[in-house]
């Protein structure tokens, strides 16, 4: 993911340093080359040796070495380097770099780069909420700068509140944002994903084998490439990608009422949640008991068709569905593809080995409004997902063309 890439990793001094460790061993995994810069105070936490071991590279700590001045350090680092994560910057390092202090090699070399630049602060919660310290953070990112949030929780300090460093996995996710691209920027999109529960009773319900992995990696990729993220999930066992709002819902209609909320303000629509067509007529307060039926009869009524509905007023919208099929695959996307007035569709065949449920990988069709079809092989969800991004934007690219 990161292969070729030149990351430079500078360290400030707290006690968050040691997960700045692991935060580098994402990145060498990932094939980056990494060269670490630490202030004095971040090698009283970890020793440079550590990151030097873990980087294969010499850890750069002083801003006049001559040994490593051969080739003036610090700007040729700062000229070679894809992009700057600070991790953890602490408000000392934050406030330096906003008043335009250089006195040591990380903020020199901080001054002297075109790359782009991450701060991932982490710090007492008194001190984030600080006005001083806002006010830094506020001016560095008016500059250009991109911040991370740290998270919430037990401080090193005994404090409890915002001021965490973030997992590494999340910093990593980030980083990969700032790599890619980002022709998404301007973009809103409203994804669905995973299956729905409906309700029989206290202990019981109605769902389907949606795993929720294909939305996911669409939310993931979409973010990563510049989008302003919104997931509608079901119940799933997934994590949230970094830097998506997330919204989590149970039922249909709970998923009904969310899209409903959420649609004013997006441009792109992704439906790709298995949404139970059908829910119990009734959900029995207490745990429906075996009894002496030999069968038991139960009524369903028929929940919304979230996505035909979002057809009906989609305006200039971009609406995709999706369509998990176990036969006549494309006559049925065909028909969803029409009867939801979609411009696009996603079809793909649940029972073929290497798609569908559970697994990591995808063979999708994508059926457009105006007729052509697709076929891809078999892939990631992560890589069906940046083709599916890259559809939607020629997609956008078509229709403004036409409308000029
Ligand atoms: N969908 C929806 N609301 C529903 C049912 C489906 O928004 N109540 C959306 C799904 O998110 C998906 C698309 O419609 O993007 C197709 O879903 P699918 O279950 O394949 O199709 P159905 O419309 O339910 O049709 P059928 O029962 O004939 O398969």
């Amino acid at each position: 993911m990161l292969k070729g890439k030149k990351i430079v990793l500078g360290v400030s001094g707290g006690i968050a340093v040691y997960k700045a460790v692991e935060l580098l061993r994402l990145y060498i995994k990932a094939g980056a080359e990494v060269h670490v810069i630490m202030t004095k105070s971040a090698q009283q936490f970890v020793t440079p040796l550590t990151f030097q071991t873990l980087s294969g590279n010499p850890v750069h700590t002083e801003l006049f070495d001559l040994f490593q001045e051969k080739e003036i350090g610090h700007i040729s680092l700062a000229d070679r380097a894809d992009l700057f994560v600070i991790a953890p910057a602490t408000a000392n390092l934050v406030g330096k770099v906003a008043s335009g202090v250089a006195d040591d090699l990380l903020t020199t070399t901080i001054m002297a780069t075109k790359a782009p630049v991450l701060f991932v602060p982490a710090m007492n919660v008194n001190m984030w909420e600080n006005p001083i310290y806002r006010a830094n953070e506020e001016r560095l990112k008016a500059f250009g700068y991109r911040f991370m949030e740290p998270v919430s929780g037990l401080l090193a300090c005994g404090w409890e509140g915002k001021g965490k460093l973030p997992d590494p996995e999340a910093i990593f996710a980030e980083t990969l944002t700032l790599l890619r691209p980002q022709d998404m920027e301007g973009e809103t999109v409203l994804v669905t994903a995973g299956p729905t529960r409906e309700e029989l009773d206290p202990v019981r319900y109605l769902s389907n084998y949606s795993s929720g992995k294909m939305g996911y990696a669409i939310a993931r990729v979409a973010r990563q490439r510049g989008a302003k993220v919104i997931l509608v999930t079901g119940p799933t066992s997934l994590c949230p990608p970094a830097g998506v709002d997330v919204c989590r819902v149970t039922s249909a209609q709970q998923m009904h009422s969310a899209v409903m909320k959420y649609v004013e303000g997006v441009s792109i629509i992704i439906k790709s949640a298995a949404v139970a067509d059908y829910r119990p007529q009734a959900r029995s307060q207490e745990k429906i008991k075996k009894g002496d039926v030999g069968n038991l009869v139960i009524h369903l009524e028929k929940n919304p068709d979230i996505l035909a509905e979002l057809g009906r007023i989609k305006g200039r919208k971009i609406l995709v569905g999706f369509a998990a099929e176990t036969c006549d695959l494309l006559e049925n996307a065909e028909r969803k593809l029409k009867e939801k007035n979609l411009d696009l569709i996603v079809a793909n065949d649940v029972t073929e080995k290497g798609a569908g449920f559970e697994v990591d990988t995808n063979i999708v069709r994508f059926l457009f409004a105006d007729g052509r079809q697709e076929k891809l092989p078999q892939l990631s969800k992560d890589e069906v997902a940046h083709a599916l991004l890259d559809r939607i934007l020629q997609v956008k690219k078509a229709e403004k063309g036409f409308q000029a």
